[in-house]
Formats: C-alpha cells, structure tokens, sequence
C-alpha cells in the first residue's frame, strides 16, 4: 500500500542547507553528493534543487547513477568514483560524466574512452577503493604521461572519521600524495578530502582555497555526529515519513501482538496500525524500541516490525482510522528524527534515510 506511505521532502530545507554549507566552507567548492537515490530522497528532484542553489559538483557512486541525472537533464559536472570491472567508460565520455580513477587500468579506459578529465582516487587509510601508497609513483607518472589528452582535475580521498588523529593521518599521507603527484607534474585544480564530518569539523580538511568538499548527509539536513543534532549545525532535516493509521483496535491485558507474540499489554489497551514495514526500509531491529508521533504525542512501536506494517500502542487516546503517524521528520515540528529511529536499532542515520524503499513516492513542496 505504497500509496499511503508519504515521504515529503521539503525543497526549501535542501536549499537552506547547501546554502549555509556553501557560506560554511567559502571559498572552498560543494559537491552534494546524492548517490543512493539522494539518501533516500529521490536523486534527480534533489539534484535539480542542489544545481539551482550554485553547487559546484555532483557527486554519485557508480555511472548508473549519474546517467539517471544527465537523462534528467542535469547539466551539472558529475563525479562517479567506483566502478564495475572492465568499466570501458564509454557511458563516461558520451555523457560527460567525470570518473574518479582508483589505478591504472581504470586511468587507461577513462583515457581511450575520451572523457573530459578524471580525478584520481587514493587510499590514504580507508582501506577502500583509492591506489594504495606503493602504487601512487606508478599511478601518478602515468596520468602525468596522459594529462595532455586527459587532465587530472582533481585528487581525492575518503575519511574513516576514526579519530581526529586518524584523520590527521589520513591528510597528512594525502599531503604526501599531492607533493608526489605536483613532482610528476601534474596539479590537479580540486583537492578533496572531507566528507559531511571533516567538512562541519576541521578546517584543514577542505583542502585550501582551491579545494572542495564532499557533502552528503549534511545536505539533507542531517547531522553526522551521534553528539550533536543538526539543528546545532545550523541544519534542517528536509525528509518526512508518515501514513495515515490504516486500524485502530482495542487489545486486552495479555494478548499477544504482532508476529512472535513478543509484546502483550499489561493492561487493556488500543493499538493502533501504520502501514510501513521492513520492505519499506524500515529496520526491523527498530521493533519495540522506536516511536511514532501522532498530533503532539509520541508513542512507542510494539511487538515486531512486519513487512508492511508496524503497531503502535497509544493507550486510551482517542486515535482515529486515518490519523497521520509520523515516524520521522523534523525535530523542530515535533516529530522524532531520523537519528532518534538509528538509535532505536542501533544504526546510523545515514541507514535511516538511504534504506527507505526506491518504490515509495517521494513529494516535493
Ligand atoms: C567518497 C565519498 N565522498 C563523500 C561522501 C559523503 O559522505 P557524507 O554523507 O558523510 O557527507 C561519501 C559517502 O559515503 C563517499 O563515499
């Protein structure tokens, strides 16, 4: 029952954030970066709002991707950074994708294919895709030997956001990285390093005045920290998920509720039905834990997450077939955030969003 699921994505919210990300990290490039179907929130409307607000770049995992947005009609530079085995990129350079190359083989076909320019992709301690620091002699001094039919615009890597001693390492072997790369005589316009984190958090990281940064879930108006929310940042979360309550039922004292039987009341009470589940993307681990809130109230979800729907207790309250239950949304309206679903199943916020299923419609205001 797709149709009674609603996720609302505020356009306003995705502007206001790219917007305060810009003037966060000026004079520093954004690429927002909506892979995974925009977190979750639909990839092309979010990439035209992202274009519209003057971001510099977009950034997509894989070629799949980024052609869904040139398709769309996105005329934004595209960064797409991994790639099946054999990629001829061929799809690249027809669409004016820009491949972020991680060794040798993937630098040759993005050369014979004819794209535009690459980045490289190094490993500095993510132990990812990326050259390894043995390989970047060999790696660099043949994109130095290319650059004249494919320039190196820009050199990136990816943060474990382990520590911000781990992190100093990771830039300091980038540093290496660049120092090498300039010896081989090739300077790439756009160091890139920090993701959301490093971006909110460390200067150093957005790379200098020629630099960029990667944003993903700051975009949406999510915080990467488990210690600070995003209102804190300056963020709004731009996402919605509710239903309308499909049955209301009053259950006794003792009944067993949803599969398993693993919640049955203390005392005489009424539950009520939302139709979302786990083939929504809703984690099942969230079963029991999570809340739910209808009007100004919160109430917890309980017995075990079914496929397509979960059971909320709200005791004696008047709760009424068709009543909007929100699961998650803006915390600045009263409702629980997506990072308040992570906690409920120990996850991350990232899952929260990106997990929810590609077939729900998705509307913009
Ligand atoms: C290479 C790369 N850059 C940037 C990002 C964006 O990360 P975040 O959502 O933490 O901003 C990701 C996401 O995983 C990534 O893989």
């Amino acid at each position: 029952m797709t149709h009674d699921i609603t996720v609302s994505v505020d356009t306003d919210a995705l502007r206001h954030n790219v917007e305060t990300l810009r003037a966060l990290v000026a004079p520093a490039a954004v690429m927002a970066v909506v892979k995974a179907n925009a977190y979750g929130h639909g990839a092309v409307a979010c990439a035209r709002v992202f274009a519209d607000a003057g971001v510099d770049w977009l950034g997509v995992a894989d070629l799949d991707e980024a052609l869904e947005l040139r398709a769309a009609g996105v005329e934004t530079p595209i960064l797409a950074w991994l790639h099946a085995p054999g990629e001829t990129f061929e799809r690249a350079a027809a669409h004016d994708v820009t491949p972020g190359v991680s060794d040798v083989a993937q630098l040759e076909a993005a050369a014979a294919a004819g794209v535009r320019a690459v980045h490289l992709c190094i490993d500095t301690g993510l132990s990812r895709n990326g050259a390894v620091e043995s390989e970047w002699p060999t790696f660099f001094a043949r994109a130095a030997q290319l650059a004249d039919r494919l320039p190196v615009e820009g050199l990136m890597s990816h943060l474990s956001n382990a520590s911000p001693e781990e992190d100093g390492a990771q830039l300091a072997a980038y540093l290496r990285a660049f120092e090498l790369l300039s010896e081989a005589g090739v300077e790439p316009p756009l160091r890139h390093v920090a993701a959301s984190a490093a971006g909110l958090h460390y200067r150093g990281s957005r790379g200098g005045s020629v630099g960029m940064v990667r944003f993903g879930l700051a975009c949406y108006g999510l915080s990467p920290f488990a210690d600070r929310p995003a209102a804190d940042l300056g963020l709004r979360p731009a996402l919605t998920l509710s239903a309308p309550v499909t049955t209301v039922k009053r259950v006794p004292a003792g009944e067993g509720v949803s599969y398993g039987y693993v919640f049955r009341p203390e005392r005489d009470t009424t539950i009520a039905i939302v139709p979302v589940g786990y083939s929504d993307g809703i984690d099942r681990a969230a079963s029991d834990r999570a809340s739910v809130t209808i009007g100004q109230r919160t109430y917890r979800v309980r017995g075990r997450i079914a496929m397509n729907a979960l059971v909320i207790d709200v005791g004696d309250d008047p709760v009424e077939v068709g009543d909007e239950a929100v699961l998650f949304g803006d915390p600045a309206l009263g409702r629980q955030g997506a990072d308040d679903w992570a906690r409920a199943f120990d996850g991350i916020t990232y899952e929260v969003v990106a997990s929810l299923s590609a077939r729900l419609p998705r509307s913009y205001a």
